[in-house]
């Protein structure tokens, strides 16, 4: 077994060495903690994200909007050691209330986390962050489930529950 699914999909935002936000989705994602509130989430060994991550003084986790499927897709097939994927994809970062990160507009909901330690599990890395300031869109658009398609094969592989079940169950 390769990877599990179905999973959420949650956008992490964190600063690499010059300060500048670099974007990656993330299906290995859970809360964590009550008290305080925390969120964790497994990142890979080799991921430019990863050292992002190890360094930070800050990041943010946002849940994508349906709006944001292709961002997804372009963060995830391509690497901030390479480009400047903020610019060069449609995402709009705003400014966060408690952090230097910025959260992203149109996400669903953005939590600014401060960092609440890692540990490695296998090629992985675990990174828990303290939530510090939350965002809920008050546009709210669907969030985006991975099922589980080929995968990097575009759009086509994500689907939200409204596509899967039919429009006539979207939620109200
Ligand atoms: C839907 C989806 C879920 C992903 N989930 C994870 C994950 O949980 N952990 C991980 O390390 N990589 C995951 N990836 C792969 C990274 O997002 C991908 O390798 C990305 O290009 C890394 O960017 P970076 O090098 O800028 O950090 C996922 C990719 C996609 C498309």
């Amino acid at each position: 077994m390769s990877r599990k699914f179905p999973e959420s999909v949650v956008f992490i935002v964190a600063p690499d060495a010059d300060g500048a936000p670099n974007v990656m989705p993330a299906g290995w994602s859970m809360f964590s903690s009550n008290d305080p509130l925390m969120m964790a989430v497994s990142v890979g060994l080799e991921r430019y994200t990863h050292d992002c991550l190890r360094d930070a003084d800050d990041y943010v986790i946002a849940f994508p909007s349906a709006a944001q499927t292709e961002d997804i897709v372009y963060c995830g097939s391509n690497s901030g050691a390479d480009l400047d994927k903020i610019s060069e994809s449609g995402l709009e970062p705003a400014a966060s209330a408690e952090i230097e990160t910025p959260i992203l507009e149109d996400a669903a909901a953005c939590f600014e986390c401060r960092p609440g330690g890692s540990f490695r599990t296998g090629d992985h890395r675990i990174f828990a962050g303290e939530i510090v300031a939350a965002h809920v869109s008050e546009t709210y658009e669907e969030t985006v489930n991975n099922l589980g398609r080929a995968w990097g094969d575009g759009p086509e592989r994500f689907k939200t529950l409204s596509e899967l079940l039919g429009a006539e169950h979207t939620p109200p």
